[in-house]
């Protein structure tokens, strides 16, 4: 199959490149678009058969749950059932935006799109590339991100046909994205109501995989939320989300993130880079622009100013796909813990590390979790 690449209007999408889009969507098979948070690889949710070509063209497990993609509220009824009231707040909230909530489905929704699951979960993503691309489209687009099962996110159209070239038909370039890190997922699938028909109240939404919006943007909102402990990286105990359970985002070299005081992490790294040097192994290092004239390896890169921390999502993919290019073996990674977006850059640094990271003065902190 050879894969076209369009280049599209990001804030003005031009309606012949859409409607070629969908045309291709309606009729089952797959389109990958820009999303403000990655690029989505979409298929028609409702079709049975589109899932399954998202799921081949991926090499994707098929119990993976997809992520459909709506652009009005109302759309929401057709595909979920019992919507809580928090789903609204959040909704009114953060959508369109980076946000997805999990709920139970209704029957429209093939368990093809679902995994499986009697739950489905939903986004309304605010790139005006996808918000036409999903109206022309007939308004459901089931849409994971559009990389090849277990490598990184891709943040540009050009991660798309490293990954997909000649297995899907079409690539809408839309540029770089804003975000650079998936939606954050919350689940509120499992609220009840209680015999008079009201919601319960003490039961709270659980975050499954943490995104751009943060807990604490989360309960600005609808009040508490928890987190689901499965995805603590010291955790024992499965992730909910099916796709968090997999060894995900990793690029082809090993990752050891080097947390500790400025000085000690450089002293490390540089002790490790040269052992490996030694070896004849290619190094890289993940830093920032406070840090980067203290390394010595043989590639290092700055995510940017640390400040700036959407800069510092948008680059990490791209800049594991990089080092990736340039055959680096064993890339070394500050710790970004303690940033405001931590939670998030940090779930995927760790997962893209295999949860090895060394806290110094201390040892090595290796983890098995599969
Ligand atoms: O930002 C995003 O969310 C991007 C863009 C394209 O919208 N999409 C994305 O999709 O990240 P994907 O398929 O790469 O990740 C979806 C995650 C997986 O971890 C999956 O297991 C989980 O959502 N998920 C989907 N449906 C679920 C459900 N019903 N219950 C629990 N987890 C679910
Ligand atoms: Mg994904």
């Amino acid at each position: 199959m050879i894969t076209q690449v369009e280049k599209v209007n990001e804030l003005h999408p031009e309606e012949a490149i859409i409607e070629k889009a969908a045309d291709i969507l309606r009729r089952g098979g797959l389109v990958a678009f820009p999303t403000e948070t990655v690029y989505g690889l979409g298929a028609d949710a409702l079709l049975a058969e589109g899932a399954k070509n998202i799921y081949a063209a991926k090499g994707r497990p098929s119990d993976n749950p997809l992520i459909v993609h709506i652009a009005r509220w109302e759309d929401l009824y057709k595909i979920a059932v019992d919507i809580p009231p928090q789903a609204k707040a959040l909704a009114d909230a953060f959508w369109p935006g980076p946000l997805t909530m999990i709920f139970k489905k209704s029957e429209t929704v093939p368990y093809e799109t679902t995994g499986g699951l009697d739950t489905v979960a939903v986004r309304m993503p605010s790139h005006p590339v996808a918000l036409a691309l999903i109206r022309q489209s007939g308004g459901f687009l089931a849409a994971p991100s559009a990389n090849t099962s277990g490598r990184p996110s891709p943040t540009r159209a050009s991660h798309v046909a490293e990954d997909l070239d000649g297995r899907i038909p079409l690539i809408l370039d839309g540029g770089a994205v804003g975000i650079g890190i998936e939606s954050t997922i919350v689940d509120v699938s499992f609220l009840t109501k209680d015999a008079a028909g009201a919601w319960n109240t003490d039961e709270l939404p659980m975050i499954l995989r943490p995104g751009y919006i943060t807990h604490a943007m989360l309960s600005d909102v609808i009040g508490a939320v928890c987190d689901d402990p499965g995805f603590a990286p010291d955790s024992t105990v499965r992730p909910k989300a099916p796709g968090m359970k997999y060894k995900h985002y990793a690029p082809k070299a090993d990752i050891l993130i080097v947390a500790g005081e400025e000085a000690a992490v450089a002293a490390h790294i540089n002790a490790c880079a040269k052992a490996d040097g030694a070896q004849g192994i290619k190094t890289g290092v993940l830093c920032t622009d406070q840090t980067k004239t203290a390394y010595v390896a043989d590639v290092v890169k700055s995510m940017g100013d640390r400040r700036q921390e959407v800069e510092i999502m948008q680059n990490l993919y791209a800049f594991l796909r990089e080092f990736d290019a340039l055959g680096v073996q064993q890339i070394y990674a500050e710790s970004f813990a303690d940033l405001e977006a931590g939670g998030a850059i940090m779930n995927r640094l760790l997962k893209a590390a295999g949860y090895r990271m060394v806290s110094l003065p201390g040892e090595i902190e290796s983890e098995t979790k599969q």
